[in-house]
């Protein structure tokens, strides 16, 4: 049974969430990583992928992985955690990447916001792809107002993987979905002033997205603002079942099986 019931009717998930992108290894959570991680095992989540910025975290996401069956981790150097020297980390990503319990390459990509130099962010991309295609492992790719850019490495290096957190247009979303990607939903869902990320759920096919937390960060209403976690999940695909006109039931499970087949993971957790 993926549901239970409490003596009133209510419907409770179990174990139908699955957070394809998370940060446990935030200081946000060193006051309680070890009590909230166990307590979210128990509310609905079967799954979560933590994702590495650079080799500290990545490593961090191990020991997690290592620690609790229901974590996985994904290692990688993230556009705003790179300098000269990050040339120097790729080896280690790789090495790390080894591990049983590493399901991708993540979190990479293109950052515009910040300064860091484009070429460099660009160069250790690609490197990071062609780890990942060299691997035969999934990635997990942030974009952030650098849509053109990612879309041409994109095409040219066809990763299978998640774009997280999307943040660009339908047909935007549609050129992903045709290169074999899905798109992350997060908690942006849910806000009040969301409007391009409620036209790419109402056009793309629920069989191409998961859910995601970005945690800590970008909690779903009714607790924006606040510290997230991949429990609340159940909000974000709350909203999407209004705006597709379906069940949550149908989202969770969909969204569950699609993450699923990107990492591989598909054990009775
Ligand atoms: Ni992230």
């Amino acid at each position: 049974m993926e549901y239970t019931t409490d003596i009133k009717g209510n419907i409770y998930i179990m174990n139908m969430i699955f957070d394809t992108h998370s940060h446990y290894d935030d200081n946000a959570f060193d006051g309680d990583r070890e009590t909230l991680l166990p307590h979210i095992f128990e509310n609905g989540v079967y799954a979560v992928v933590n994702q590495g910025t650079d080799i500290g975290s990545s490593r961090f996401g191990i020991e997690l992985a290592e620690k609790y069956d229901r974590v996985f981790a994904a290692v990688g150097l993230h556009p705003e955690c790179l300098n000269e020297k990050s040339i120097n980390d790729l080896e280690e990503i790789k090495r790390l990447a080894a591990h049983p319990k590493v399901a991708a390459i993540g979190e990479i990509g293109l950052d515009y916001h910040y300064d860091v130099p484009k070429d460099l962010q660009k160069q250790i991309l690609t490197s990071q792809l062609e780890i990942a295609k060299e691997l035969d492992m999934p990635v997990n790719i942030h974009d952030r107002e650098a849509h053109g850019d990612m879309l041409e490495i994109l095409k040219k290096y066809s990763p299978k993987g998640i774009l997280h957190c999307f943040s660009g247009s339908v047909e935007m979303a549609r050129d992903i979905v045709k290169l074999g990607m899905y798109i992350g939903i997060g908690g942006v869902v849910t806000f009040k002033n969301a409007v391009k990320i409620v036209e790419v759920v109402r056009n793309i096919p629920l069989e191409r997205m998961v859910l995601e937390t970005d945690c800590p960060y970008l909690a779903p209403v009714p607790f924006r603002g606040k510290r997230n976690n991949s429990s609340y999940i159940e909000y974000t695909a709350r909203r999407i079942s209004e705006i597709k006109g379906i069940t949550i039931e149908k989202v969770l499970k969909t969204t569950k099986y699609n993450a699923q087949c990107i990492y591989n993971i598909t054990a009775e957790l």
